[in-house]
């Protein structure tokens, strides 16, 4: 696998070139890296599936450079869903339509809908422009792992697995995109995201339906998503003043991902703290479960924020990257 330098025109080249020549590689996007894929060249499609040891039928997101693209892989598109690409496109929100006649089973995983998102990192817009097609574009990481939102991440998991990864710095959302779901009657949230449901109510001027438990063929839903292989504790806020020094006194190394209770020096290998607001806190979760599962610790803990709806997004990876819950 080689590394890549998103500020050289020639390594985008490159970029583009592996993608058309039906090779997979990883790309940044503002939320996370993403595994891309030429979204009409199958086998290539196949390729993405097999390096994240990911099961067939789990559907994949198509990211577009242009909004028009939409049309190609949506039967129809909706006027609120044209307010949607206006207001928040480029940017982390994914919007799932009606998909068109012929796009491929292999995409949607046989679900009646096509999830599409164009990306605000410049970095993959311009290989989906150079390359002259859309990508298909999980994210970057082994099956079930957690998400990677720098290239030394992809590195780690899919070393020997892909062609590429080309190298664009940190993330800035750090959390994937929400996913809003328009085919049926009334708008519904299918993965909460930093575009909180709140906020789309507001914007939208009406309710959004409760989304109806998806099928364990939709990843985002599989409860072990996002796990570090170390065991993860979350510790609710009001309770880890508490909860921190008792769980740190257990024997073995701790580590201790906080938010506004410094964990005891003494007794912990390691600590992170992350940001005050969800948009802080989200661009430097995932970097630190990686940083933690790489350092030999018996276990991690994690301070959990409040479970207000501007931290949903934040909540519901946190519940499922944590093996067990206090509080
Ligand atoms: O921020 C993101 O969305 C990142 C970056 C790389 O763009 N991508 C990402 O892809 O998170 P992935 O494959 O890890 O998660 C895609 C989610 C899954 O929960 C999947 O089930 C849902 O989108 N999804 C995709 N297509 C769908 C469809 N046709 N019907 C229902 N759910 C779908
Ligand atoms: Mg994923």
């Amino acid at each position: 696998m080689i590394t890549l330098d998103a500020g050289k025109p020639e390594d985008l080249a490159r970029a583009a070139e592996l993608l058309a020549g039906g090779d997979i590689i990883a790309i940044p996007t503002e939320t996370v890296y993403g595994l891309a894929a030429d979204a009409t060249n199958l086998p290539a499609i196949r390729k993405v599936f097999e390096a994240k040891q990911r099961p067939i039928g789990h559907p994949l997101i198509v990211h577009v450079s242009e909004p028009d693209h939409i049309r190609r892989w949506a039967k129809a598109v909706p006027d609120i869903a044209w307010r949607l690409v206006e207001k928040y496109w480029p940017g982390p929100l994914t919007l799932l339509l009606p998909k068109a006649e012929g796009v491929s089973d292999f995409i949607t995983g046989g679900q009646p809908g096509i999830a599409v998102r164009m990306p605000s990192h410049r970095v993959a817009r311009e290989v989906i422009k150079r390359l002259g097609r859309d990508v298909v574009a999980p994210s970057a990481n082994p099956y079930s792992r957690i998400s990677p939102t720098s290239a030394s991440h992809v590195i780690r998991g899919m070393a020997g697995r892909i062609s590429a990864v080309l190298d664009g710095g940190e993330c800035t959302v750090g959390i994937e995109s929400t996913i809003l779901d328009l085919t049926g009657d009334v708008p519904a949230i299918a993965r909460p995201g930093l575009v909180s449901r709140q906020e789309l109510e507001d914007f939208l001027g009406m309710g959004l339906a409760d989304h109806a438990p998806a099928s364990i063929a939709v990843p985002g839903n599989v409860k072990h998503h996002y796990q570090p292989v170390t065991p993860t504790i979350g510790v609710a806020a009001p309770r880890s003043a508490q909860a921190l020094p008792e769980l740190t006194r257990q024997p073995g190394r701790t580590g201790v991902i906080w938010w506004q209770t410094p964990p005891p020096e003494d007794r912990t290998a390691e600590a992170i703290q992350l940001g005050d607001t969800p948009e802080t806190y989200a661009r430097m979760l995932y970097t630190a479960l990686h940083t933690m599962d790489q350092a030999n610790l018996t276990r991690i803990i994690v301070e959990l924020p409040p479970e207000t709806d501007a931290w949903l997004a934040i909540h519901d990876r946190l519940n499922r990257a944590c093996t067990e819950l206090v509080g």
